[in-house]
């Protein structure tokens, strides 16, 4: 399986003057445990990792620490999410015919879920991980702060990475959404755009996006516990 990790962005809400993904997590960058599961996964065979050109150096000791030079493919970046996974799908090999996508911030991921999204993706055309919404989530009105409406949280899932696609489906819905002009967080959400079926899959809750110091210190604590076990 071919895997393009997302891994250019600033890390702005971090609040920290470099890329977050460089940012330490148990004495090592945090992109280096994001590549560990990619590495200890069965099925993934090709790593595209997605980055600014000057975070290739560091990215590269990451990669050398892990042995992984032989499967590890230097891409560089674009100015927004979506922007950098379309150049990631342009470097993928012509004989790729599906793909994970999978964000560097989330860290935590287990080699299993690397696993079961490989298999089910040859079942489908797209799939996004995704957990059950545990709050209640309320729609307000940005003017007057009232709560305009409750959504029935039976119908709501929290999308996570890894997120499956047929290449050459995605690839035609980013071109179709540069055309339009469409601007998503999401890569499922020019998936659904287009019209095409995308299927969840379970996710995990430990499957964090770490995006805000809170989330470096809860993220440490999983792993500390992991270690521990
Ligand atoms: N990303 C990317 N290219 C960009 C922006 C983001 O590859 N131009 C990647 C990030 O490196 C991250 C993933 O997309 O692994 C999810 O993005 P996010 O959590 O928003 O990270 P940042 O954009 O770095 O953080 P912020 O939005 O707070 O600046
Ligand atoms: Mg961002």
């Amino acid at each position: 399986m071919y895997l393009l990790i997302p891994a250019a962005g600033s890390g702005r809400r971090m609040g920290s003057s470099r890329n977050k993904l460089l940012l330490p997590l148990l004495d090592r960058p945090l992109l280096f445990w994001t590549l560990s599961a990619a590495k200890a996964s069965e099925s993934i065979r090709w790593v595209g990792l997605i980055g600014q050109p000057e975070d290739f150096q560091d990215f590269k000791e990451i990669v050398v620490a892990l042995s992984m030079t032989k499967f590890v493919h230097f891409i560089p970046g674009g100015s927004t999410r979506q922007e950098s996974v379309y150049k990631g799908l342009q470097a993928l090999p012509a004989v790729a015919e599906r793909v994970l996508i999978h964000d560097g911030a989330r860290c935590l991921i287990t080699p299993a879920l690397f696993d079961h999204c490989a298999r089910e993706i040859s079942q489908c055309p797209g799939l996004i991980a995704a957990v059950p919404v545990k709050d209640t989530i309320k729609v307000v009105e940005s003017a007057t702060h009232l709560v305009s409406g409750t959504l029935d949280r039976g119908q709501l899932w929290a999308a996570q990475t890894p997120k499956g696609f047929e290449v050459e489906r995605l690839t035609q819905c980013h071109i179709e959404g540069n055309r339009q002009g469409w601007e998503v967080t999401d890569d499922a959400a020019l998936f659904e755009q287009c019209g095409y079926p995308v299927k969840i899959v379970s996710g995990e809750e430990t499957n964090l996006k770490v995006t805000t110091p809170v989330d470096l210190a809860i993220a440490e604590f999983i792993l500390r516990q992991r270690n521990r076990r």
